[in-house]
């Protein structure tokens, strides 16, 4: 079968790579994609909402399924706009209609969705754009630290956390008054902080029954330490020893079929990943958040343990026939370190020679940000490459990583040099 995977991220890249292992697999395109994805598959540069010409693409290529990988083109609406078209409606998707997909879009909706149906999360306020007083005064009421959230997409940096209450009613009203995040924060959510270690737990799910892919953790802040800024993600690992089976049982029963279940009463078609953002507070979880897609360095570490045809899994899925289907997993460790320009999440430079990929390195390199000009392969973007280092130990996938990342250069590079202490720290411990 004839496939399109949409995106240009180390997420695409690592969907591309493990489909293309499916004896199933016949054309594989990308788009836009990366000089990566160019290795497994063709690019095809056209952008990742505009459906017209993604559509007409599908039809001249024969494409039997369509794979959404960014959050954006399932927010506005891509697989309505396939179903609503008889050229394009047979085509299966994986990732859900723009109903489904606003629990990613919306944090108010995914919160009120969470009440509704009994999956445990922080609890929250909703506050409106004319609600700045209100919402100020609100947090006269509530315990620091406080986690001021806008409620649209705004690319991971929509989310605010600090002790300092003048800070945190600065921060209301520049979001509310002074739209900091455009319409995104037109509804800000004033959140309970939620104590504990984070994991995230990814669904694939036709909207009746579901499959559990492996869990990873992510590493969100730029500096070491999880100091700084936060990013997209800077490194992943899996599995994360805390997500023993007790632990995944509380998943499974207390989150997982609630929002299965949830989606099913609210007569939410549903077929596509959910990737739950939880936090485990003293051995129970509590979901942060609900994305609609895969995560993004996440999906490197889950695809290098993925041992079943993945992309039968995903057309059974698109087909609405994932009853009794199974996942194998690999038991081995996977850690991935994102590779960055430096300055990244700020200003950063572009357009820099990258060099020592082509040797063969302990690892798998995963592209990002990546361009292909004249045979070099050039810096084109913040996160720029994912090692993928695999061991029987999580030391024997880090040090792979890690011997991998030092070996690949360019001016200005930047990765963190403690993904996966924490974990085996962990480890050492219990
Ligand atoms: P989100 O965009 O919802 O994933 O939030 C970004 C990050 O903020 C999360 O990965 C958490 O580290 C942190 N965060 C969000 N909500 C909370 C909360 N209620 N309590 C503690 N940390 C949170
Ligand atoms: N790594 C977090 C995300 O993809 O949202």
């Amino acid at each position: 079968m004839n496939i399109l995977i949409i995106g240009n991220g180390g997420r695409e890249h690592a969907l591309a790579w493990k489909i293309k292992q499916s004896p199933q697999c016949g054309k594989l395109f990308v788009a836009p994609g990366n000089a990566g994805t160019s290795l497994v598959a063709t690019n095809v540069s056209i952008s990742v909402d505009d459906f017209q010409k993604l559509g007409k693409f599908c039809v001249d290529n024969s494409i039997d399924l369509v794979v959404v990988g960014p959050e954006v083109p399932l927010v506005k609406g891509i697989r309505n706009y396939f179903e609503a078209d008889p050229l394009l409606s047979k085509i299966l998707m994986i990732g859900p209609g723009s109903e489904g997909a606003q629990l990613e879009g919306s944090k108010d909706f995914s919160k009120q969705f969470m009440l509704r149906n009994h999956v445990p999360t922080a609890g929250a306020k909703t506050f409106y754009a004319n609600q700045s007083v209100e919402a100020s005064r609100f947090i006269d009421e509530c315990q620091p630290p406080f986690v001021l959230k806008a409620d649209g997409l705004a690319a991971g940096k929509g989310v605010i956390i600090t002790s300092d209450a003048a800070e945190a009613k600065a921060t209301l009203r520049e979001m509310l008054e002074e739209k900091k995040f455009g319409e995104a924060s037109a509804k800000v959510l004033v959140e309970e902080f939620l104590n504990g270690i984070e994991l995230s737990v990814f669904v694939l799910t036709d909207g009746e029954d579901y499959v559990i892919l492996p869990e990873a953790k992510d590493y969100k802040r730029i500096g070491d330490d999880d100091t700084g800024p936060n990013t997209g993600g800077m490194g992943s690992v899996s599995p994360v020893p805390f997500a023993d089976a007790a632990f995944m049982k509380k998943v499974e029963e207390k989150v997982i079929k609630p929002t299965i279940t949830g989606l099913k009463k609210e007569k939410i078609p549903f077929k596509g990943f959910i990737f739950i953002g939880l936090m485990n507070v003293k051995g129970e979880p509590y979901v942060i958040e609900y994305n609609t897609r895969m995560g993004d360095p996440e999906t490197q570490s889950v695809m290098a343990r993925i041992q079943s045809d993945f992309l039968e899994l995903l057309v059974a899925c698109a087909e609405g026939r994932l009853k009794g289907m199974k996942i194998e997993i690999d038991s081995d460790y996977a850690l991935t370190i994102v590779m960055a320009s430096g300055g990244y999440p700020d200003q950063y430079e572009k357009g820099k020679e990258i060099s020592d990929l082509e040797q063969t390195h302990s690892a798998r390199v995963f592209h990002a940000g990546t361009k292909l000009q004249n045979k070099q392969v050039l810096t084109d973007g913040g996160r720029v490459l994912g090692v993928t280092g695999k061991g029987k130990t999580l030391l024997e996938a880090q040090t792979k990583a890690y011997q991998t990342a030092k070996a690949i250069q360019w001016e200005g590079v930047y990765f963190r040099k403690d993904i996966g202490d924490d974990v085996l720290n962990l480890l050492i411990n219990q």
